[in-house]
């Protein structure tokens, strides 16, 4: 059976593919490489023996999309991934975040629409429950203020999904993940941030192999357990595995409704001071670190509630903080073992 996923350059995208092989499907991609290169495609090639073919084409021009739907009407679904991601670049430019993420969207659901595609998996974000303090949030926690234009681009995603899924056969879930952190256990795919890294994981590995001098803890007088803000970190192969499971519950009919939304998270808060003992634990480098000022639109602390996923979609997040940590730091020095052998 064959899956159509867009962004398959990109960081979880890449995961999911190898996941999605891993349990039967062949996989299209495409991806305009705005955000990547086509080099995670070598990684997925080297861990399944699979070349995947991308299709180098902007999901903005309806055209070019149009044209991959038409040469491959046989894919049982799609996985949208592709996207903007960066939330301070959304801050200074909304309206580049608004074009790319919502216009890709819309050529996506009226090919899907056109082409009788039958299932839809979209990429949505914790970011869609804004500045809550109800905590574990579910997934019928009500959306809050969204703090940037790129979450608003996942809440209003999310609306037109619904809007659609009102007048369209189309069965569509949407997954919503928490903070997607590590790499393949083999260190051939990972996350590669393009310029300085917003996140705080690869920030760590990066003042840790040394690309960057110091790092700052962004608040450590919150009302937490140590002072520093708690998020939800979760396994990017944990999260690829729910797509593949996604499908596959859409597969077999399973679903309640044309329209479902899960929670993609541990349920574990994880605060920023553990996550940085949890790394020097596993890689046993003393982290340079600041304890510095808060960081302007951080919400204090946000962890999901994952029951819908798990009783659902029969999924269990399995990898905990530390292999989380071990396979970020593999893949950064794998990079840097790149380098140096170039
Ligand atoms: P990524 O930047 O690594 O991958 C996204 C890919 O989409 C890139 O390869 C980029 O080139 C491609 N792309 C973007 N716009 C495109 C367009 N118009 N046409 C074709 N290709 C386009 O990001 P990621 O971390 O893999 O994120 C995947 C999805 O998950 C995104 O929708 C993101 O918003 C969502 N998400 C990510 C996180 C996270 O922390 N990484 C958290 C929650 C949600
Ligand atoms: C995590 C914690 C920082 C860097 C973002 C998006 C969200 C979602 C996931 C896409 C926070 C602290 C960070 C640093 C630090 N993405 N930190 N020093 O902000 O939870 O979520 O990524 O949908 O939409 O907003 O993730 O990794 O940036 O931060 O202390 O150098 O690490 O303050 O407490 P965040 P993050």
């Amino acid at each position: 059976m064959k899956v159509l996923v867009t962004g398959g350059c990109g960081y979880i995208g890449a995961h999911t593919i190898v996941d999605l092989i891993n349990h039967g499907f062949d996989v299209v991609s495409v991806d305009s490489n705005i955000r990547s290169t086509t080099q995670l495609l070598d990684g997925i090639e080297k861990i399944t023996g699979k070349r995947i073919h991308n299709y180098k084409v902007d999901l903005c021009n309806l055209e070019d999309t149009h044209a991959v739907f038409h040469e491959n009407r046989d894919i049982v679904g799609v996985i949208h991934f592709a996207a903007l991601k960066t939330v301070p670049e959304s801050v200074a430019e909304p309206l580049l975040y608004f074009h790319n993420n919502l216009t890709s969207l819309v050529n996506i659901l009226k090919c899907i629409q056109e082409f009788k595609i039958p299932n839809f998996v979209f990429s949505s974000s914790c970011s869609v429950y804004g500045n809550t303090t109800d905590l574990p949030v579910v997934e019928s926690t009500p959306l809050g203020e969204a703090q940037s234009p790129y979450a608003r681009t996942k809440q209003m995603g999310e609306q037109i999904i619904q809007d659609y899924s009102r007048v369209n056969d189309t069965q569509s879930i949407l997954l919503r993940y928490f903070n997607p952190v590590g790499a393949h256990p083999s260190a051939l795919i990972g996350e590669l941030p393009l310029g300085k890294p917003d996140n705080l994981v690869p920030m760590i590995t990066q003042t840790a192999i040394g690309k960057r001098p110091t790092m700052i803890v962004f608040g450590h007088d919150y009302d937490t357990r140590d002072g520093s803000c708690i998020r939800d970190y979760i396994h990017v192969m944990d999260i690829a595995n729910a797509h593949t499971r996604a499908l596959q519950y859409l597969l077999d009919k399973k679903n309640s409704s044309n329209h479902e939304i899960f929670n993609l998270g541990t349920g574990n808060g994880v605060t920023v001071l553990e996550a940085i003992k949890a790394f020097e634990k596993i890689s046993g480098v003393k982290l340079n670190y600041e304890l510095g000022p808060r960081r302007p639109g951080d919400v204090i602390a946000i962890y999901a509630n994952n029951s819908l996923a798990k009783e659902k979609l029969g999924w269990e997040p399995k990898i905990g903080i530390e292999d989380m940590m071990r396979t970020a730091w593999q893949w950064e020095v794998s990079l840097r073992d790149k380098v140096l052998s170039n």
